[in-house]
């Protein structure tokens, strides 16, 4: 079921799917299967999806609500919904139906849908932190991780929700030295964009893996990195979908805006800026200019 508005103020159970936002993507390489292999440094942003659930004697239902719920099909709430595949993903690994429960889920969908920042991967990784904690599970970190993997190739870095580097097709992943206090603003144009054809469509050699520094001095120090990386699938990104090439300037041309690239496979795009404040009121600008553009500012969790 997809609903415009649901009281959510009485489920026992809340959990936040930040946005990931990859602050450089270089795909190093290709396997035998045609996945690329990436390099790319994650982080989370304090925009996010939400869900909610309440316990009880039916069998697992998802509704799905929110300014994106109506993007998604009729049948998104159905079984095939990540969040659905991961609850059962969760109850084949207790192997028991000791703890498992039904109820309610409730999806609040803040992210716009297939949109390079994570928005199904971390449905479906806060549902595995949620439902682990509501059904008591307490599944090892490994194990929720190799869960994770099965659903998705982001979905183990949005379960972790932390800065991390991420390796392989996204089974690699390796804490990485959190960023100084600063602000981001996220615009995407409201162009939907096909993964597989901004991979199909990357062109020229592969990128090497970045040296990344042990830490971080200051927000200048983590600028200076990420300009000597880039984003491999941008490029291809903005052939596929123009508007692209115009979010980017348009960010970048904000009063305060230090660095602005595209995220994952797209469309969304990021500007990083000094501080939280600082990225909103860029947002605010940016949102008076493009009324149908989605605009979010603020700052990282
Ligand atoms: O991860 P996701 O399901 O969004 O990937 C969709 C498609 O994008 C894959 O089927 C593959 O064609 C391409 N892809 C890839 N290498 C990756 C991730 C995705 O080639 N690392």
């Amino acid at each position: 079921m997809t609903v415009a508005a649901l009281d959510v103020s009485t489920f026992a159970f809340t959990e936040a799917a930040p946005a990931k936002v990859n602050l450089y993507l270089h795909v190093t390489g290709r396997r035998a299967d045609g996945y690329h292999l990436l390099d790319s440094l994650v982080v989370f942003a304090g925009a996010g999806d939400v869900l909610h659930y309440q316990p009880g004697p039916t069998p697992l239902q998802l509704e799905i609500t929110g300014r994106f719920g109506r993007a998604l099909d009729s049948s998104a709430a159905g079984a095939d919904n990540l969040v659905l595949k991961a609850a059962r993903a969760l109850q084949e690994l207790c192997g028991t139906q000791a703890h498992v429960q039904g109820g309610r889920l409730v999806l609040e969908k803040k992210l716009p849908v297939a949109s390079g920042i994570g928005g199904g991967s971390a449905d479906a990784a806060a549902a595995l932190r949620l439902l682990d904690r509501a059904w008591n599970v307490q599944a090892s970190r490994a194990d929720l991780l190799k869960v994770a993997e099965t659903l998705g190739a982001d979905v183990p870095v949005c379960l972790l929700s932390q800065t991390t580097r991420m390796e392989g097709i996204g089974e690699n992943l390796t804490p990485a030295p959190h960023l100084p206090e600063c602000g981001m603003v996220l615009v995407n144009c409201g162009q939907a964009v096909s993964t597989p054809e901004v991979f199909r469509r990357r062109e020229g050699d592969f990128l090497p893996r970045a040296t990344m520094p042990d830490g971080w001095s200051s927000l200048a120090d983590v600028v200076t990195f990420l300009k000597q990386q880039g984003n491999s699938l941008e490029e291809p990104a903005c052939v596929v979908c123009p508007p692209v090439g115009h979010v980017l300037a348009d960010i970048a041309g904000q009063d305060g805006c230090v660095l602005a690239r595209m995220s994952g496979s797209g469309a969304t795009c990021f500007g990083i800026f000094a501080t939280p404040q600082a990225a909103r009121q860029a947002a605010d600008r940016l949102e008076d200019a493009h009324p149908a553009w989605w605009v979010w500012g603020g700052g990282l969790v």
